[in-house]
């Protein structure tokens, strides 16, 4: 198996390894830079633009099995080797809490992502990224399992939730934090997440949260990996969902290279974009 991928942007195109390509990136290094978070999400898509479809049971959706896959997955976790706070969603809690759903970080308990634990280690960072989970319903337990180590779950939500359930949320989880009327607002969001001192902000949450921090014109970088699939189908998410953007989220192509290797030997791009708005220079 290579274990190389085509850089095809910046010019000029050259092999480069797989392993640190984005650990390369060194977003804490940006947010430093910059004096605010560096806010970045992740996709691994179809050519459809399909991010999750039904799972087996016909209830909830899940990833397609049709385009998850090692490569991606290990640049995945390389993104959230970064990260201070990753974002989630009461959904994953709620699959967490049903055992459909993974840690995140996967660098303590899978030893081909040792590496990771040892980059965050060499910098002082504890094993895991902090939580900050998006919910309106607080309709989630809080997984002993999380909170293990002295990690920190935050939950970011609406000044509509149920007050008893906010603070019976607070007593088990630590913080419960309202940032928006009926809807997390991205902005309030970030500014509580930064309030709390988290510089690398990484969302492995879905299309409902990536739209709100768009909306709000939070996100620094987009990682899409487009994987040569298409998959059709009906019903699916892609990866932003929610009102029409206006102004549309403009973004530049920042990084691309072409993993040959990828998914048996199709092949996949991996994509990063730095939003306009934010009138970045990398
Ligand atoms: N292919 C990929 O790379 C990829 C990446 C990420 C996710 N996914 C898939 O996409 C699907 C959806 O993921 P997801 O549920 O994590 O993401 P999501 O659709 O962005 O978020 C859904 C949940 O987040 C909360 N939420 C979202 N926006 C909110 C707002 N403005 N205000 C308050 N709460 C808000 C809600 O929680 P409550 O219901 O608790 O109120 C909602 O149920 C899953 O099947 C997942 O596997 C795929």
């Amino acid at each position: 198996m290579s274990t190389t991928v085509t850089q095809l942007l910046p010019l000029p195109a050259r092999e480069v390894p797989l392993h640190g390509l984005y650990l390369g990136h060194d977003v804490r290094r940006l947010a430093a830079e910059q004096g605010r978070p560096f806010v970045y999400a992740n996709f691994v898509a179809s050519l459809d633009g399909r991010i999750a479809v039904p799972g087996p049971t016909g209830s909830g959706q899940i990833v397609p099995k049709q385009i998850a896959n090692p490569r991606d997955w290990r640049l995945f976790q390389e993104l959230a080797a970064q990260a201070d706070v990753v974002i989630s969603s009461g959904r994953y809690l709620r699959d967490y809490a049903s055992g459909h759903a993974q840690e995140i970080l996967r660098a303590h308990d899978d030893p081909q992502f040792a590496d990771l634990a040892a980059w965050r280690a060499e910098r002082g960072l504890p094993p895991q990224p902090d939580i900050a989970v998006i919910s309106a319903s607080l309709d989630f337990p809080i997984p002993q399992a999380l909170l293990a180590g002295g990690r920190r779950v935050i939950i970011l939500t609406t000044e509509q939730a149920d007050r008893q359930r906010m603070r019976d949320l607070a007593a088990s989880a630590g913080q419960v934090i309202p940032v928006g009327q009926a809807s997390v607002a991205g902005d309030r969001l970030v500014e509580a997440l930064a309030g709390l001192g988290y510089g690398a902000i990484y969302s492995g949450a879905g299309p409902k949260v990536l739209h709100l921090l768009l909306a709000a014109g939070v996100l620094d970088r987009l990682y899409l990996t487009l994987a040569s699939r298409l998959l059709g189908g009906d019903p699916f998410s892609t990866i932003v969902e929610g009102p029409l953007l206006t102004p549309a989220a403009d973004m530049r192509l920042h990084t691309a290279c072409f993993d040959s290797a990828g998914l048996d030997g199709l092949g996949q791009l991996f994509l990063s974009y730095d939003s306009a708005e934010q009138g970045s220079s990398r």
